[in-house]
């Protein structure tokens, strides 16, 4: 197990005290972004300050520095996920790749009476796409139903598999419960069944090991921010027969070979296919760097460490008896909660207040709080540098809250 207050050393956010309403900053919104590393961030400031140059547009050396800057960052992407380099596509998150799956791929094989299989606890990013694709093709959105717990399990799947559906798309770890979602098993039954199995990997690559080859998902989208990698940032992997078998959905420079004013065209192949206008070189070198950072820790120990911070939240929150917690059994490092009788988002005025900062609401997964019958709830959420004193300052908290608030009962 590493040492969580060495490693906080190599943010300057944490290294440096910042304040939030005149108090010690706790940051428990991991799973919303996460803070950079000095790696990260010098990696940027150097081709920033001395070294800048667009990638794939010149031929002189410092162009041909900021392509092997993007090929090193690809490489680095592609050994995380234990993909194939060519698999690799850069992105500006996982939205966009998720989108990229959409009109790409979806937009061009989904025809009428086809189903598109998701989960109520998705993410607009990976619901919203399938409908706007749904009303394009003549396709149907349709829910996997989740088990009585709210995770998606894999009996669950095997009943809402239809013989029509061609193409399914769940998160391997849910964004406000945290649930880990059985993706090989899912896998192997989309197959089975003709259809395409795309992962959004939003909540999964930056706390677990994740390898794409022995899940034998057909996509899978990341942001790369939510891993300490700078905001506009992120990738879709796909397996190379269906990148070559997509289409592209932006065109511009970058990503054609030729073409002619009959507005015939031909395209690179993927990656680069998909890569249309000036990459985000700065962005894509810190990916590259975060994903190695991240790396030389370990996704293994960063998975413990956020585990044991959960158990402790867990107990910890429970003991005060003022708390309902809606994922106590879930893998993830997310604690979702509502203290008795107070409005989510009060709460997290509150803990603004005593500088703690938590999300709440309903977490952009909006169907998911009707199946949980609350309006909205308090996410606490974790990462490989958060301590246990963080998570006492959120307990404590909630234990003075109603010196503040009048709801609390
Ligand atoms: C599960 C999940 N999917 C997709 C996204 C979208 O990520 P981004 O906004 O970085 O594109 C998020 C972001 O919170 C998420 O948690």
């Amino acid at each position: 197990m590493y040492d969580v207050y060495k490693i906080r050393n190599d943010f300057p956010m944490l290294r440096e005290p910042q304040t939030m309403q005149g108090h010690p900053l706790v940051f428990l919104d991991n799973a919303s972004t996460t803070f950079k590393p000095d790696r990260v961030l010098d990696a940027m400031d150097v081709y920033n300050r001395k070294e800048t140059a667009n990638s794939h547009r010149g031929d002189y050396d410092l162009c041909n520095k900021a392509d092997r800057a993007v090929a090193k960052a690809r490489e680095s992407v592609a050994r995380f996920l234990n993909a194939g380099v060519n698999e690799i596509v850069f992105t500006a998150g996982a939205t966009s790749a998720l989108n990229l799956v959409a009109y790409g791929y979806c937009l061009k094989v989904l025809k009428p009476g086809d189903e598109i299989l998701i989960s109520l606890a998705e993410h607009a990013s990976n619901v919203l796409p399938w409908f706007r694709i749904a009303s394009l093709t003549g396709a149907k959105v349709k829910y996997i139903p989740l088990s009585e717990g709210n995770r998606i399990t894999v009996e669950a799947v095997k009943t809402a598999l239809t013989p029509h559906t061609k193409f399914v798309s769940v998160a391997y770890v849910g964004n406000v419960l945290g649930y880990i979602a059985p993706i090989k098993e899912i896998a192997a039954l989309a197959h089975a069944n003709g259809a395409v199995l795309c992962v959004d990997g939003a909540q999964s690559t930056p706390h677990l090991k994740t390898d794409v080859k022995d899940l034998d998902c057909d996509f899978l989208a990341f942001s790369g921010h939510k891993f300490c990698a700078p905001t506009g940032t992120g990738a879709l992997y796909g397996k190379y027969d269906l990148l070559c078998a997509m289409d592209p959905f932006e065109t511009g420079g970058g990503m054609n070979v030729k073409f002619y004013p009959d507005g015939t065209a031909t395209y690179l192949l993927p990656p680069m296919k998909f890569e249309a206008g000036t990459l985000n070189v700065a962005g894509i070198i810190g990916l590259g760097e975060a994903v190695e950072y991240v790396s030389s820790i370990g996704l293994e120990e960063i998975s413990a460490h956020e585990h044991m911070l959960k158990a402790y939240a867990v107990e910890k929150l429970l003991a005060t008896g003022m708390v309902d917690i809606y994922n106590a059994d879930s893998e993830g490092g997310i604690v979702t909660f509502n203290v008795h009788g107070v409005f989510s988002q009060d709460f997290a005025t509150y803990l603004n207040a005593q500088g703690i900062a938590c999300r709440s609401g309903q977490h952009c997964a909006k169907m998911l709080n009707d199946v949980l019958c609350v309006p909205a709830t308090v996410r606490a959420s974790f990462y490989l540098y958060t301590t246990k004193e963080e998570i006492d300052a959120l307990v404590e908290a909630v234990k003075h809250g109603g010196n503040f608030l009048d709801a609390y009962f």
